[in-house]
């Protein structure tokens, strides 16, 4: 007689109750696992008493490494160049004023409770730890919304230049695919693969996922979902909804707007996605209030080196210079900052920072009448252009208020004609890309921001796009240089993210108690 697994269980079940049935079903691929958990420091409560650490920088990294610090007893200060905590997690509002390395100021005007997050700006689900944090430290969370397919998609060079939305390439896409490969099966091109009985599940597949017809012919939908939208949508009375005319699929191709279509389908950009209600800077703030006087803000470090105890860091605070000796330093400065700050790291280590190349991603942000909400439908999400500054990203935050803040141009500007625009040039040409996306609306946009990361100072970075020395370097910076230690999303393989740099500082926290209880 066979023993099927549902028997195996059973009897699993029977001997060893709930639990062991259910251990059971992970291993046999049954249940899904849990996802990945907060796991705490491995250290003893006090094992950092009576040592002093020094922690260069105030954004993430240096803050969630100070924070575990100070919980396990260590005698920790952290040297901010800025006012504020937080580096690239950086909220504007109103009075707030955007400052270039090379002096050129703007100060943001736009409505009181009107924001942009400048630089960090959505949690995935599947970052746990940043997200433990918030639940601690009671930061409300919602939704970012990622993606809609109410979102448009536009190619200079296709469709004539007509923005498309999501709904329509996707569900056009899917229906044109699924059509092509019920036609290889019935006819026969892949009988090699598949049996019969696998031939009519994937037909039966095709059909539904394609939304075929009887025939496996893709019409525009034929279940009348409207999953590629509708040129008559549903109404009262008589009035049934009627499927837009499909897009061939050569100018689907021609649209060229897949990196626009998948980015979601990354597993960091996967829904739910989510943000601080009011601004993400409230994950620095909340850090830095558990911190206290730990923080010292307005201190850019000069100069660090190497002490017979440990280290000694050079810092200037109001016009004077100062001095702060300690055991540890962990350095979780960007690497362009780095690079200017005198310092005795090891050659090996010196290489892989100076050797390092820079990301410089920009955001330019206006205020404007909700006009995406009110004339498109369009609630958050993203949409794409192939040429010019993109995507634009439309808040999530305060649906149905008047006016918001929207992007229109995030990408990297190094390297591309962008880069050499003048200032107004550059607002010209993210104004004239969201009048492609939303003709007339244009004018209606106002007080632009532009958020340069490569010329933001103390960052002149928006991440690191490589390690001098390439991978070998990252694995170099990931351990210790005597009293050093590297923290922040650049020494993480979760590059760009808060959650790179909050794995990347308990990673410090670990290797350094370690070394303190063997010590
Ligand atoms: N983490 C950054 C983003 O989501 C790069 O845009």
């Amino acid at each position: 007689m066979g023993y099927t697994r549902r028997d195996f269980l059973t009897r699993v079940g029977q001997i060893g109750g709930y639990g062991a049935a259910f251990s059971a079903m992970q291993t046999l691929g049954l249940m899904s696992a849990k996802g990945e958990q907060w796991k705490a420091i491995a250290a003893a409560p006090g094992v950092g008493k009576d040592t002093k650490v020094v922690v260069l920088g105030g954004g993430m990294g240096g803050l969630v490494a100070a924070y575990e610090m100070k919980l396990l007893g260590y005698d920790v200060t952290v040297l901010e160049a800025r006012e504020r905590p937080g580096g690239r997690v950086w909220t504007g509002r109103k009075g707030d004023k955007v400052e270039f390395v090379d002096g050129t100021t703007q100060t943001i005007d736009w409505s009181d409770g009107n924001y942009q997050n400048m630089g960090a700006g959505r949690i995935p689900s599947t970052h746990w730890t940043i997200l433990k944090y918030c639940r601690d430290f009671k930061i409300p969370l919602e939704i970012e919304v990622n993606t809609t397919r109410s979102s448009l998609l536009q190619n200079d060079a296709a469709n004539g230049g007509k923005p498309v939305t999501q709904r329509k390439v996707e569900g056009d896409t899917r229906g044109h695919v699924s059509e092509l490969l019920a036609k290889c099966v019935v006819g026969g091109a892949l009988d090699q693969d598949f049996s019969a009985e696998d031939k009519a599940r994937m037909l039966t597949f095709l059909n539904s996922y394609g939304d075929l017809d009887k025939a496996n012919k893709y019409v525009g939908g034929s279940r009348g979902l409207g999953r590629a939208g509708f040129k008559v949508p549903p109404g009262a009375g008589k009035q049934v909804g009627v499927n837009d005319d499909p897009m061939d699929m050569k100018t689907l191709l021609d649209e060229n707007a897949w990196n626009g279509l998948l980015f979601t389908e990354e597993w960091a950009q996967q829904a739910t996605m989510m943000q601080c209600v009011g601004g993400n800077d409230a994950i620095p703030y909340a850090f830095a209030k558990q911190l206290g006087p730990i923080v010292k803000y307005s201190s850019p470090v000069t100069a660090f080196k190497r002490t017979a105890k440990g280290v000694s860091v050079t810092y200037t605070q109001g016009g004077a210079e100062k001095n702060l000796e300690a055991q540890y330093c962990i350095v979780a400065l960007p690497f362009e900052i780095l690079k200017k700050i005198d310092n005795d790291l090891s050659p090996a280590f010196k290489s892989v920072v100076t050797g390092s190349v820079a990301s410089g991603s920009y955001k330019i942000a206006w205020e404007a009448r909700r006009f995406w909400e009110q004339d498109y439908n369009i609630y958050g999400g993203l949409s794409f252009l192939s040429q010019g500054p993109s995507p634009v990203w439309y808040p999530s935050a305060n649906l149905m208020a008047d006016t918001g803040v929207v992007v229109c141009g995030y990408m990297e500007e190094q390297g591309t004609p962008f880069w050499d625009l003048t200032l107004d040039q550059k607002f010209a040409a993210s104004k004239a890309n969201m009048e492609k996306l939303h003709p007339g609306c244009g004018p209606e946009m106002k007080k632009p921001i532009y958020v340069s990361w490569r010329q933001i100072k103390y960052n002149e970075a928006s991440w690191i796009r490589s390690w001098g020395g390439g991978r070998a370097g990252y694995n170099i910076i990931t351990e210790a240089d005597g009293p050093y230690y590297f923290a922040g999303d650049t020494v993480s393989n979760v590059n760009a993210w808060m959650e790179g740099a909050a794995l990347s500082a308990k990673r410090v926290v670990q290797t350094i108690s370690d070394k303190v209880k063997s010590a």
